[in-house]
């Protein structure tokens, strides 16, 4: 059967034997002055007649920033710094003098003198007193790092595949030095099948196609020279780029439906905490590791934070020496009111639960209370496809008289399965504000497996009792981070994709 093409799509034919190989669809579509989507669009009819086809590539493009610019022109900071000794015949210089005499800035100079060193150029002693550093070489050759940055010469941009194993290792020294900016994008590289490159061209007819027939073409008669386009439903329409709620913002929606389906209200508190409320009300000691710096993130401005009334200031620091009223010995040490002023960048909305409590001694409120928080939460974590700094949490409590650990396994239990989970398993846990304490773990069909959820249990006394929540009331209270949750159920292997939004996976989501 003879085939038959489209005239600009036997062009794009000729154009890729003429190739013969594999064609970057952009660098063509430029190189002959055509739109893309023209281009793309011959490329489908090579497609359905077996002719051609394309592949699609997420690639990599490295270029220098405006710190490396400097540097390819000027030399980097240890070449710039040896130059100077050079030029002015100095064999040995007190640091201090170079410094000035270089007139680049210090945190810059001082990467500089590392890399003289590194290079084993210089030796730097303070032996004499003073800081000093002497020329210890007689030949300076180019290091690998500055022939390697030579390869941005003339270009704004590599593409990462070209580079071999030892230039990705000098590619990385350099991003170390935050010299290089990385773009990521697709890239579609056509081809020719078998077929496509042994077929003539002369072999192929010009298809005369329209999809619309003019009056004009009716009264001559000449509709009948062309060949009446069929339509095809099952090809993709245009894409709509309209606006859409935000995947998260949706799977946040959802929880909240499913927490106002059974009975809970919203709560919300303030993102900027005292330690007070996120930890010291929680019974967590003062000297408690979750504290520390590495883990929460402590505010210089405001640096202290208002406390509540200071008879109940005092109940939880009565709790923390001796156990107050809540029938514990407490920690058995001296509290420091200092402490808990401290403020922080909330790190567990558990915090705005515990406000809650203080709203219940306020008010005189009467049970059950179920109230929920979804909300950002903090934590001084280093940043990977598994971690972020900033998070969302979901949280339940409730506020009730006899309420019983089955009654929090039973709200569990229905909880997960309005998300989706039928099974759930809870087992013992740690956290030092709840007492019995559970671990959730869900049973998730797609993947077969158990997943680890968050934390549950029963608010300890000494949380509870300070705000003058007394045995038989008890507060049930379950937490865990949302971002687990939204990377299971749109399939995302790395958390940060939720938030740098991957324009492509966002488009492709459901309004
Ligand atoms: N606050 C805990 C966390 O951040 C979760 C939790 C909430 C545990 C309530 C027990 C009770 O992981």
């Amino acid at each position: 059967m003879t085939i038959k093409l489209k005239k600009q799509t036997i062009k794009i034919l000729r154009e890729l034997k003429k190739k013969a190989g594999e064609v970057v669809a952009k660098d063509l579509a430029l190189e002959l002055n055509i739109d893309y989507i023209v281009l793309m669009s011959a490329i489908n009819d090579l497609i359905d007649n077996d002719l051609g086809g394309f592949r699609e590539d997420e690639i990599y493009q490295i270029s220098l920033n405006d710190e490396g610019i400097n540097y390819l022109t000027k030399g980097l900071p240890e070449r710039q710094l040896l130059n100077i000794l050079l030029e002015n015949d100095i064999k040995e210089i007190n640091i201090d003098d170079l410094l000035k005499r270089s007139k680049i800035e210090p945190s810059i100079f001082y990467i500089g003198v590392s890399n003289l060193k590194k290079n084993r150029w210089i030796a730097q002693s303070k032996a004499s007193g003073e800081n000093r550093i002497y020329l210890t070489a007689e030949k300076f050759p180019q290091t690998e790092i500055e022939r390697f940055l030579q390869i941005f010469e003339g270009k704004t941009m590599i593409d990462y595949s070209t580079l071999s194993k030892n230039e990705i290792k000098l590619l990385d020294q350099l991003n170390k030095r935050k010299l290089i900016k990385k773009t990521r994008k697709n890239q579609r590289t056509l081809y020719l099948t078998d077929k496509g490159k042994k077929i003539a061209v002369s072999e192929i007819q010009e298809l005369r196609q329209i999809s619309k027939i003019t009056p004009e073409m009716l009264s001559l008669g000449t509709w009948k020279n062309y060949e009446l386009k069929p339509f095809d439903v099952s090809k993709p329409g245009p894409l709509l780029k309209a606006g859409r709620i935000h995947p998260m913002n949706k799977l946040i929606n959802e929880i909240r439906e499913i927490f106002l389906s059974m009975g809970f209200t919203e709560i919300r508190g303030p993102i900027v905490e005292s330690a007070f409320y996120n930890f010291d009300a929680l019974f967590q000691p003062q000297d408690h590791p979750a504290r520390e710096m590495q883990d929460t993130f402590y505010l210089s401005n405001p640096k202290t934070a208002k406390l509540p009334e200071s008879d109940r200031v005092n109940a939880v620091k009565e709790t923390h020496e001796n156990g107050g009223d809540s029938g514990s010995q407490g920690w058995g040490y001296e509290w420091d009111i200092n402490e808990a002023k401290k403020t922080v960048l909330r790190t567990h909305t558990t915090a705005t639960t515990i406000r809650r409590l203080a709203e219940f001694y306020r008010n005189n409120d009467k049970v059950p209370v179920k109230v929920f928080c979804i909300d950002r939460v903090f934590r001084n974590e280093k940043v990977d496809r598994s971690h972020l700094a900033e998070f969302t949490q979901v949280e339940g409590i409730v506020i009730d008289d006899g309420a019983t650990l089955c009654d929090l396994i039973g709200l569990l239990s229905e909880f997960y399965r309005k998300l989706g989970f039928k099974k759930i398993i809870t087992r013992p846990g740690f956290f030092p504000y709840t007492e019995p304490s559970m671990e959730v773990s869900v049973y998730y069909d797609k993947l077969g497996e158990w997943l680890e959820m968050g934390g549950s249990g029963i608010f300890r006394p000494e949380v509870t009792y300070p705000w003058g929540i007394k045995d038989p009331t008890r507060v049930l209270a379950w937490g865990q981070g949302l971002e687990r949750i939204a990377m299971l159920y749109f399939d995302r292997k790395d958390i940060r994709d939720l938030y740098i939004n991957p324009i492509k996976w966002l488009r492709s989501q459901s309004y």
